[in-house]
């Protein structure tokens, strides 16, 4: 093994304002698997994160909550850390960007900047709500898109066309925030000189620092020239105020990832390492910082040319990674993809998504899939059928048979070694983030180890009078090998490896005990150490998932009354008449076994029967909704659900009381059209 390194990660830091999502979580367990493989490998590894707690979104959000910022960032705090901690993430510190050593690094890093001619001022001119008295950001404009003429388009860019624009080319803008018209005002702001960081950035990223792709994107951006940042942002504005600048902030992004440094140093404080042997320009020390591809332009730009401008060292590399999917389509609420992590846990263990995830990573930044009868099938067949199953096999044999006490040697030290040399391989796709890779590896020896107990039969071979020796060794053979693919798996399913540990009466696993079989040694009752996943929890967590969203089958008011709640968007007359609404009598309701929340409907349109599956389980049974009236939106598309198609929505009320479904007064029949 490499002499021990010492090494910093780190992963992008999660927004205050939100629950942390299976998208976010890609990135957690990415990096969670590859610090949990250094350090396993006996290297001095260190991971950090914090809550990015400043900007304009927390702050508006605490106002509507009732809350200060500090209260609303404090309560999110715990719920990131609770929801990590229950993922199996563990961080070596995880801390808030609204920090006294966050402050000290961005009002260093920004008086060195400044100090050295790399900060320039000058007045722009931005959208302004005269109403909130605030400047707003592009996010905050909505209005027509200048090119397509699409309503209810954000000021940068425009969802239905595609096409960006400055917010003061919207037609009929307004504020988010109090709907007000907004205006034109001027004001100082202060900007990064990106550029004069060019011929350093250049060859830094020459130097291997990013991945390919990554490369690729950058040299696109050099050719469009590199602009200079607008770090500023003017009062009202929740974050660190610019010393020597009263009522100019520093903007959210500045001080984000100098987050990073912020909560190594509250580490250092705590443990006693010392933060300059990871950040002075001459560090030996090794720094990664884990992100998704879509903050990479802070991270390959503005954060090494603002640690050079500033007197620190630069990060060894920047590993990008890809955006999630659920079942090939973008995550949504209405669909129920939208999963929190805290859902998810309430359902099924962390360690199948971990070891999913792990099967679908590598080193590149193409987006990956999840696909729930892909996700079963590979926890299933893989964890289950294959890992489990070998020690579930021999363990039984040696505790009763043996009372707990393996063979003396290996019966088969050819196979043993098998599995020792692709230690290698798949360290080295670990080093590399080609996790899948090493999961495949992985799996190839635990069919080797199946195979094995195949061919010996140690349960024919207990029936045979003079074999007692031999079921000994075999089954012996079998736990030895299913030790090593438990060491290998340690990274991705810590808390199976714990399990492991227990139940063999071992100490942690390391890389360094390979060599070395069981041999002569007691191991504890076996307990079963997973269970499979079925699919009715992964239903049960779409549905917990759909969270007061109208759902494809039911729409559902918005919680509350129209009064309380915003409109969404207007619509023209037109628009409305779009929509075929019709009376359709419900002829068959049924339960729909595995959906917590569906029921099947049969509808009768007047001759033409539709069959609709609708989201209103926990507030009829079946006999209560068979032969009502309802109103059903007759000319939806049909949508393929798990359970069949549904060829429609009916129309139903729901709030914080409960779910009422819409009943048409009576004399109606059904096919009659509703306006
Ligand atoms: O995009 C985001 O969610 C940001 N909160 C990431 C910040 S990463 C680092 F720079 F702080
Ligand atoms: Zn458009």
């Amino acid at each position: 093994m490499n002499a021990t390194r010492r090494i910093l990660v780190t992963s992008a830091l999660p927004y205050a304002n939100g629950p942390i999502h299976i998208g976010h979580l890609v990135e957690y367990i990415q990096t969670d698997i590859w610090v949990r493989f250094q350090k396993q490998r006996g290297h001095e590894c260190y991971y950090v994160c914090a809550d990015d707690a400043h900007g304009t979104p927390i702050m508006l959000r605490a106002e509507q909550e009732g809350l200060t910022p500090e209260q609303l960032i404090g309560q999110i705090w715990q719920e990131h850390q609770a929801d990590f901690a229950d993922f199996l993430i563990e961080f070596d510190n995880y801390y808030s960007t609204h920090s006294p050593e966050n402050r000290h690094y961005a009002e260093l890093i920004y008086s060195r900047l400044d100090a050295t001619g790399h900060i320039s001022r000058r007045v722009i001119t931005q959208a302004y709500d005269p109403e909130k008295q605030m400047f707003l950001p592009d996010r905050f404009i909505k209005g027509e898109c200048p090119r397509c003429g699409a309503a209810d388009q954000y000021g940068d860019s425009c969802e239905s066309c595609g096409a960006t624009y400055a917010p003061t080319d919207l037609k009929n803008p307004r504020s988010v925030i109090s709907g007000a018209t907004p205006i034109t005002k001027e004001s100082l702001h202060f900007f990064f000189k990106l550029a004069d960081f060019e011929e350093m950035l250049g060859s830094w990223i020459a130097s291997g620092s990013i991945q390919p792709q990554m490369a690729n994107k950058l040299n696109e951006w050099f050719t469009a020239g590199l602009q200079e940042w607008d770090i500023s942002r003017d009062a009202p504005y929740w974050g660190f105020e610019i010393p020597d600048a009263p009522g100019k902030y520093f903007y959210v992004w500045l001080d984000a990832p100098i987050g990073y440094m912020a909560s190594f140093q509250n580490y250092c404080d705590r443990t006693g390492l010392r933060f300059n042997d990871f950040w002075s320009p001459d560090s030996t020390a090794e720094v990664y910082h884990f992100i998704g591809k879509d903050i990479a332009y802070f991270h390959i730009l503005f954060w090494p040319a603002e640690l050079t401008g500033a007197g620190f060292r630069k990060p060894t590399a920047v590993h990008c990674h890809g955006f999630l999917t659920v079942d090939g389509q973008k995550m949504s609420k209405s669909r129920g993809t939208f999963i929190k992590a805290r859902t998810y846990l309430q359902h099924l263990r962390p360690e199948y998504l971990r070891y999913y995830f792990a099967t679908k990573l590598n080193d590149g930044i193409d987006d990956l899939d999840l696909n729930f009868d892909d996700f079963l099938q590979r926890v299933n067949s893989d964890l289950v059928g294959k890992v489990v199953n070998i020690a579930s096999r021999c363990a039984s044999f040696i505790t009763r048979r043996f009372d707990g006490q393996l063979a003396s040697s290996l019966a088969e030290p050819v196979l043993y070694a098998e599995f020792v040399v692709a230690s290698d391989s798949i360290a080295q796709a670990y080093e590399q983030r080609e996790f899948g890779r090493a999961m495949r590896e992985i799996m190839a020896l635990a069919d080797r180890a199946n195979q094995y107990i195949d061919e010996k039969k140690p349960w024919a071979l207990a029936k045979q009078p003079g074999s007692v020796t031999e079921v000994q060794a075999v089954c012996s053979m079998g736990l030895n090998l299913f030790r090593l693919l438990a060491l290998y798996l340690k990274p991705v399913l810590p808390g199976v490896a714990a399990q492991v540990e227990q139940f063999l009466q071992i100490a942690p696993l390391s890389w360094n005990d390979l060599a070395r079989p069981l041999l002569g040694h007691t191991i504890a009752e076996f307990k079963p150490l997973m269970q499979r996943v079925e699919m009715a929890q992964i239903m049960a967590i779409v549905e917990g998932s759909r969270e007061n969203q109208p759902t494809a089958e039911t729409a559902v008011a918005p919680a509350g009354s129209l009064i309380d709640d915003p409109i969404s968007s207007i619509i023209t007359i037109d628009d409305f008449t779009k929509i075929d609404l019709r009376v359709a009598r419900i002829v068959k309701a049924e339960a729909v076994a595995g959906a917590d929340k569906l029921v099947r409907l049969e509808l009768d349109l007047g001759g033409e029967t539709r069959q609709v599956f609708a989201g209103i389980k926990s507030a009829y049974t079946p006999e209560d909704l068979q032969g009502r009236l309802t109103v059903m939106v007759a000319n939806l598309a049909p949508r393929k659900m798990r359970f069949g198609v549904s060829e429609g929505m009916v129309l139903a009320a729901g709030g914080k009381s409960g779910i009422y479904l819409l009943n048409p007064d009576s004399g109606a029949e059904p096919g009659m059209r509703v306006k």
